[in-house]
């Protein structure tokens, strides 16, 4: 007799889930024993931050769009709730399967894990300690319904036990972020991302800014332009734009951008492109911290904490903080040769995704029943 297919429904929302989900479903999809559906919720929507990266990364189209687009938090994850609900009770899978720890991650695992479909959480156990981020918030709520905790680093295995998560469900595969960057560089390799922007390999900082402990406070975020400018004095700054910062742009600081070398957001090939030949990359956002580490190029993180020692510990990365003259200081080590390169850390071989699709094939096949089992160990 035939066997059943295992039914995984992953669902994305937001950027920083696309180049995640992509080396996993292609793995699963490769797979005779999976049947995958694709569900985007919609959080972002521009073409910038949404379909120029399913082409770039050969994403299937969605099978479902909520559509769900920006609002507040509570409406925001309100809306993928209901959305992910509806289609779960229309058609159970076996497991939900999600990336990362946008509003989208948190809003999908309350729903499966309500209607008992167990949850796979990749990039799980990572903690800045700082709940004041709204990704702490998902991420420590997203694990604590997860069945299956996909870990990056040791101290993501770390976390998750402090917190009391069963040993059996911790799971450290690698980094499947990194499985897309390997795949990825040679195409990268190939585009005149460099040059169409008249700039030399190794001749310009590359800068991105959308926290909104950075971008949503006008005084913060015009000291920090006024040393970025500065830096541009010297070693050209280019940065793409983020919807976010861009709005910022023009609600608090009156339309006065910065003198900096302002790009639309990039697709992901050319970003790749643009991070792999930089002097030193500039940034607040999580997965870049990785990516530098992965190329062993320097990044200066414009934040107080991580939720991703791993990459300063071993990697190119460099807590900063958000003050102004902190970021002076360690901008100008940089320009005067002192450069962080590190190393990969373990697992960071472009191979996570295999390792997570052999234990949900493991888990899955042998006919038990994970949504039942971990809301007994919640009970
Ligand atoms: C979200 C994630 C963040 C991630 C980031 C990457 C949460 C809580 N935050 O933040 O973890 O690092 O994505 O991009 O989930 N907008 C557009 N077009 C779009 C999407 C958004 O113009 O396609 C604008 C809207 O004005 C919106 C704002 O950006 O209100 C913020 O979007 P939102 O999805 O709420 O959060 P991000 O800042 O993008």
């Amino acid at each position: 007799m035939e066997r059943s297919k295992i039914r995984i429904l992953a669902v994305v929302g937001a950027r920083p889930n696309f180049m995640k989900i992509a080396p996993l479903l292609r793995e699963l999809r490769g797979r005779d024993h999976f049947e995958t559906t694709l569900v985007h919720t919609g959080q972002h929507y521009d073409a910038a931050m949404s379909a120029d990266f399913f082409r770039d990364l050969g994403i299937p189209e969605p099978d479902v769009n909520l559509e769900v687009g920006s609002g507040s938090h509570a409406s925001q994850t309100a809306q993928v709730l209901v959305g992910i609900e509806k289609l779960l009770v229309e058609s159970p899978p076996d497991a939900l399967l999600l990336v990362g720890d946008v509003n989208s991650t948190i809003a999908a695992s309350l729903a499966a894990a309500k209607l008992l479909v167990p949850v796979a959480h990749v990039e799980a156990g990572l903690r800045s300690g700082d709940r004041t981020m709204p990704e702490e918030l998902n991420r420590l709520v997203t694990d604590c319904l997860s069945t299956w905790c996909f870990t990056t680093e040791p101290a993501g295995d770390e976390n998750l036990r402090r917190e009391g998560v069963a040993e059996s469900k911790i799971h450290r595969v690698g980094n499947v972020m990194i499985d897309t960057l390997r795949a990825n560089e040679e195409r990268a390799r190939e585009l005149d991302t460099v040059e169409r922007l008249d700039l030399e390999p190794g001749g310009y900082a590359l800068l991105t800014l959308h926290r909104p402990s950075n971008v949503d406070d006008p005084e913060k975020l015009a000291a920090l332009f006024g040393v970025l400018e500065e830096i541009h004095r010297e070693l050209p700054v280019v940065f793409p734009v983020h919807p976010r910062t861009r709005g910022a742009i023009e609600a608090l600081l009156g339309g006065n951008a910065p003198e900096l070398r302002m790009l639309p957001p990039q697709g992901y090939l050319d970003f790749l492109r643009l991070m792999s030949e930089a002097r030193v990359v500039l940034t607040d956002s999580g997965g870049i911290q990785e990516e530098t580490t992965a190329l062993g190029v320097p990044c200066l993180t414009l934040r107080d904490n991580t939720e991703r020692p791993i990459t300063v510990d071993e990697g190119s990365n460099t807590l900063v903080g958000s003050d102004a003259e902190a970021l002076r200081a360690a901008a100008r080590r940089v320009l005067d040769g002192d450069a962080k390169r590190g190393r990969v850390p373990e697992l960071w071989d472009g191979r996570a995704a295999a390792r997570i699709a052999d234990v949900l094939e493991r888990d899955l096949s042998r006919g038990a029943d994970p949504g039942r089992e971990a809301a007994g160990e919640r009970g």
